[in-house]
């Protein structure tokens, strides 16, 4: 099969694309492999992903690469993924300014060793200007962390007398969170057959279609991709309303 066919409607493509890969270690573990072999093999996969996004004409990419609660893993798999991030993001830099698309990070940043910050910083100077998609890496990020930040920086403005009460609004809440600037998903694609957000983007998923397969992220690719925005089309987005007003609308 030609793996660049699809039945995706272009003019209704979600803007902003989020996922939780998932399932690196299953993967690794049904071959008789190391965990850490499942986190190599899913580079694939975000790079084929991320090139499939920016072809079709997706925006935005967020991609979960590593959560607050991943710290507690084995020491071995954490300086794993921390290095294969350092060797990806050198790796990739070419491959993001081929395809014109500008690299960008949330997560608590000041927490990862020295190389993993100074390679991911390299990328997003090395990438600024790039224009056709930002890929959003969540680095050390967790959704809570995200809230009690933005509570924080709300509360300083408030108290600095710069803010009103009524201002803090949806509106405000959203320019204090890391994700500024960045529409909410439309879609977000969890992989590996969990069910759940485990810490994800949880103000900015108010409304986005969550699609869950069971296919493991280092098996994710362009026809997986296009299977999960093919699924998101067929979906009615009613944000309230009934579905009657909308075919009237
Ligand atoms: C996702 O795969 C990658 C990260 C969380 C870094 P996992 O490593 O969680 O794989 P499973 O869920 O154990 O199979
Ligand atoms: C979520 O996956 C985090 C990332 C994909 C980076 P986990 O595998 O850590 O999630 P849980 O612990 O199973 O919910
Ligand atoms: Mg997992």
């Amino acid at each position: 099969m030609d793996t660049d066919q699809h039945n995706i409607d272009l003019k209704k493509l979600p803007k902003h694309i989020a996922i939780i890969m998932d399932g690196n270690g299953r993967w690794a573990k049904s071959r008789n492999q190391v965990r850490v072999f499942g986190h190599k093999n899913g580079v694939n996969s975000v790079r084929e992903v991320t090139e499939a996004c920016a072809e079709l004409g997706v925006q935005y990419l967020t991609l979960y690469a590593f959560s607050t609660e991943n710290w507690d893993r084995p020491k071995f798999e954490v300086n794993t993924l921390m290095k294969l991030l350092v060797d990806t993001l050198k790796k990739e830099i070419n491959t993001l300014n081929k395809n014109d698309i500008s690299l960008q990070a949330i997560g608590d940043l000041s927490k990862l060793p020295e190389k993993t910050r100074k390679a991911l910083l390299e990328g997003i100077e090395a990438t600024k200007t790039n224009s056709r998609m930002k890929l959003i890496l969540a680095l050390n990020y967790s959704s809570k962390w995200e809230i009690a930040e933005c509570i924080k920086k709300i509360a300083i403005q408030y108290a600095d007398g710069v803010l009103d009460l009524q201002d803090i609004n949806d509106k405000c809440i959203c320019e204090n969170l890391e994700t500024k600037g960045i529409p909410d998903p439309e879609l977000m694609i969890r992989t590996s057959g969990e069910q759940r957000i485990s810490n994800f983007l949880l103000y900015q998923l108010a409304y986005a279609e969550l699609y869950f397969t069971e296919t493991m992220w280092p098996d994710f690719n362009k026809a997986a991709l296009y299977k999960a925005i093919e699924n998101f089309q067929e979906r009615e987005r009613r944000f309230g309303k009934t579905s009657e007003q909308l075919k009237n609308a």
